[in-house]
């Protein structure tokens, strides 16, 4: 079996922790969150990927070579410019090598689930549809695209982030993974930008292929914004969230070999922190992921945030659903909160940003 990885977007929702890094090779407990997925389609039979790439394309063979380590064989794609995630499915057929009528694993670079694939793949195989796709159930459905489908699970339409009340007519949205019929992909324009969910999927749907839903409902998250990234790596740490590559039992944190953590430091919630990062004393972390060679000086307290590589968190500063940047340096004494980024290698003096206390 084989599977093509879209991992060529640039991230914007997660800047700046996408500035020097693709989305996909954001740590999310301890490792690129790509080697997650790529740990879960071996781990579901699949043998042969392809990574379509795009922005910083140079960075990910590199890591991941040939696959071996992983027991799969990769392949790289790099588009000259994005091609939308149409384009670069389409982009990258040369390199399938399965025939005519077999089935084609397709996912997004940056969705963490329990998706049962084999399931997908049994599903598709049963219903002989030409593309199948995971459904999801979400309670607020308004930032996504809804697929209702019929009694049998056959898709009817597709609704691009509804806004109306009339709009919603589902709770069911498409949650990044496919299997497509190798042949319906060479039916996608060549060399030119298009979405597979804005103008594939619903064109496909107008000329009358067979579009199947399934829905799984175990867990999905949409890592594309540094507050579900957060949320995604400390759900993997808590074994929340399903991955074969998360290393041994971590319980309540993930702390890597070579980080330097305090005795009476208390990380908490899924708090992971990365190679050679330091915790000074009394500093409490929950929830967080700290990346490589950070520094968080003594009694910072920080909950739910982002702390980027070499970033530096002064004595007593509070954060709590922050990001901050690779190399950047938050002084002594600040309080930054609610979704607050600062940018790579920014500086903030010390006791600069404060919330007044009836806050
Ligand atoms: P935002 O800019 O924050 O929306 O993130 P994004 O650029 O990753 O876009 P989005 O989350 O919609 O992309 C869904 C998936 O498709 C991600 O795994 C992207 O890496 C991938 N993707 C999006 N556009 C392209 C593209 O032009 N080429 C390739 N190869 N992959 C893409
Ligand atoms: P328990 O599972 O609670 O026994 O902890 P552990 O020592 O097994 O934790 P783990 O193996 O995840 O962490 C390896 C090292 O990281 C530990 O030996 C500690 O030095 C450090 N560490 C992990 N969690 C904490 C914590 O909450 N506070 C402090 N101060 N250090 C920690």
């Amino acid at each position: 079996k084989e599977a093509i990885l879209l991992v060529g977007g640039k991230g914007t929702r997660l800047r700046p922790l996408t500035v020097h890094t693709p989305k996909p090779m954001v740590p999310a407990a301890g490792v690129p969150f790509l080697t997650h997925q790529l740990a879960r389609a071996r781990a579901a039979g699949v043998e042969h990927i392809v990574l379509a790439t795009s922005y910083l394309a140079e960075v990910f063979e590199p890591y991941f070579g040939d696959g071996s380590s992983l027991g799969l064989s990769i392949d790289y794609v790099t588009e000259r410019e994005p091609l939308g995630t149409g384009g670069a499915i389409r982009n990258v057929a040369s390199r399938l090598t399965s025939g005519p009528d077999e089935p084609v694993l397709i996912f997004n670079g940056d969705i963490l689930t329990g998706l049962d694939i084999r399931a997908l793949v049994t599903s598709h195989a049963a219903s002989g549809a030409d593309v199948s796709l995971h459904l999801t159930r979400v309670e607020d459905p308004r930032a996504f695209g809804l697929v209702p489908t019929d009694g049998t699970g056959r898709v009817t339409a597709f609704l691009e982030k509804p806004q109306t009340p009339e709009e919603i007519v589902t709770d069911q949205i498409n949650a990044g993974a496919y299997i497509f019929r190798r042949s319906v992909i060479d039916t996608i324009p060549a060399d030119r930008p298009v979405s597979v969910e804005r103008e594939t999927f619903p064109g496909l749907l107008a000329s009358g292929a067979h579009l199947q839903g399934m829905v799984d409902s175990t867990y999905w998250l949409d890592l594309g914004t540094p507050q579900a990234f957060v949320r995604g790596s400390a759900d993997l740490v808590l074994g929340r969230a399903p991955s074969p590559a998360v290393p041994g039992r971590c319980g309540d944190r993930l702390v890597l070999p070579t980080a330097s953590v305090a005795p009476d430091a208390k990380l908490t919630g899924g708090t992971v922190i990365g190679d050679r990062a330091v915790i000074g004393e009394g500093a409490r972390i929950d929830g967080s992921t700290v990346l490589a060679d950070a520094v968080v000086e003594p009694h910072a307290v920080i909950t739910d945030s982002l702390i980027g590589a070499g970033a530096r968190i002064g004595s007593r500063t509070v954060l709590a659903g922050a990001v901050i940047g690779d190399g950047a340096h938050v002084g002594a004494d600040n309080e930054l909160r609610d979704g607050v980024r600062v940018w790579c290698g920014a500086t903030l003096p010390d006791a600069s940003v404060r919330f007044s206390s009836d806050q």
